[in-house]
């Protein structure tokens, strides 16, 4: 593979970091980083180890509890799950490898480039489901069930990019990092609705010593946990549940998660429901992170929103069907809140 320079396509992944997937190969992935003065990552780890040249710029590196000023011409290499975090001291450009390859920095390249991917080339990656616009009402709780059985669980395993919901790994890169500063290092996390255990393998990269349940109804979901988890033998256990009927225990879990599931609830009274388990199954202190869709107060919050997905998805290049797929599977299949409709927390 060769890449000719050029400066377009950076992706921002932080406030003042934008970052641009070069080259792959087996066994590594080279990725370009801009950083703004001041610009900073977050203290986190990663299985893959990361060696890295700074080309321009300044910047200061922690690894572990190694402080680095980094001047151009430096280079680092940090082994795999250690902790470390980078500040940008002037505007800086540095050139980073990993290995085994990340798959969220594959991911941007093939945002970038359209390119298929080895074996995601047999999958269709604007592939988004059931075409659901003659569908009266909402879909049953078992038709979602099935949807998710006999339709969605290789796709969403071979595309490591659901390129349908936008900065889809932005979002889920943001729980560890609220995790890690208010859980115990070894915490027992429950992922409701945890699917093929996407938000789970970046909770378990990024936080070395947790332990995850992960509560799926569908079993197809959760049988390509094994092949998305390879890296953490030990460190998981499925769990096949519905989440509205499932026991989760009293005062077990340290921090629960979820992803783009609870919004298949229909109603204040089917949330309360999962709301109320949860707070009982927390410990005291405990933590829950829900990243999901919600409603706009009103239609033209609702309608902003819409347009916004719409033109997002425009700008990947989506078809007009697609888009219009999208948006009408969301509307006969997924039932958010409004984001204040709080009364199910008392
Ligand atoms: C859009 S996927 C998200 C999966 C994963 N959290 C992620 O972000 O990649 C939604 C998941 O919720 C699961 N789900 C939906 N309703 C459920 C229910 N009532 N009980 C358990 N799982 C449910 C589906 O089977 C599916 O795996």
């Amino acid at each position: 593979m060769f890449y000719e320079h050029n400066d377009d396509d950076f992706h921002e992944i932080l406030p003042g970091i934008r970052v641009k997937t070069l080259v792959y190969g087996e066994k590594t992935l080279m990725a370009e980083f801009r950083m703004q003065p001041g610009a900073h990552f977050t203290r986190h780890s990663h299985p893959h180890e990361q060696s890295g040249y700074l080309v321009s710029g300044a910047m200061r590196l922690v690894q572990g509890d190694r402080v680095f000023e980094v001047q151009p011409g430096d280079s680092w290499c940090i082994p795999p799950n250690v902790e470390h975090f980078a500040e940008s001291l002037e505007e800086s450009v540095m050139v980073q490898q990993f290995s085994p390859l990340r798959e969220d920095y594959l991911a941007y390249y093939q945002k970038r480039t359209g390119n298929p991917m080895d074996e995601q080339s047999k999958i269709d990656p604007r592939y988004v489901g059931l075409d659901n616009a003659a569908h009266e009402g909402k879909l049953s709780r078992e038709e979602i069930k099935k949807r998710f059985d006999h339709e969605t669980a290789l796709v969403y395993r071979r595309q490591p990019d659901p390129a349908w919901l936008p900065d889809f790994w932005q979002m889920t890169r943001l729980i560890p990092e609220l995790l890690r500063s208010r859980l115990p290092k070894d915490a027992l996390i429950l992922d409701i609705g945890a699917g093929t255990g996407n938000l789970s393998r970046v909770i378990m990269e990024a936080l070395p010593d947790v332990k995850m349940v992960l509560m799926d109804f569908s079993e197809d979901m959760l049988s390509e946990v094994p092949n998305v988890l390879t890296d953490f033998p030990g460190r998981y256990v499925t769990d096949i549940h519905d989440f509205l009927d499932a026991d989760f225990g009293i005062s077990k879990y340290a921090g629960a998660v979820s992803s783009l599931a609870i919004h298949h609830c229909r109603g204040e009274a089917e949330y309360s429901r999962i709301y109320d388990r949860l707070y009982k199954a927390l410990q005291p202190g405990g933590i829950f992170i829900c990243c999901d869709v919600v409603a706009g107060a009103d239609d033209l919050l609702t309608q902003l929103n819409e347009d916004g997905w719409r033109s997002n998805l425009k700008e990947q290049q989506f078809s007009d069907t697609d888009i219009e797929r999208v948006l009408s599977n969301y509307h006969v299949e997924d039932s958010p809140l409004v984001v204040c409709q709080s009364s199910i927390l008392g």
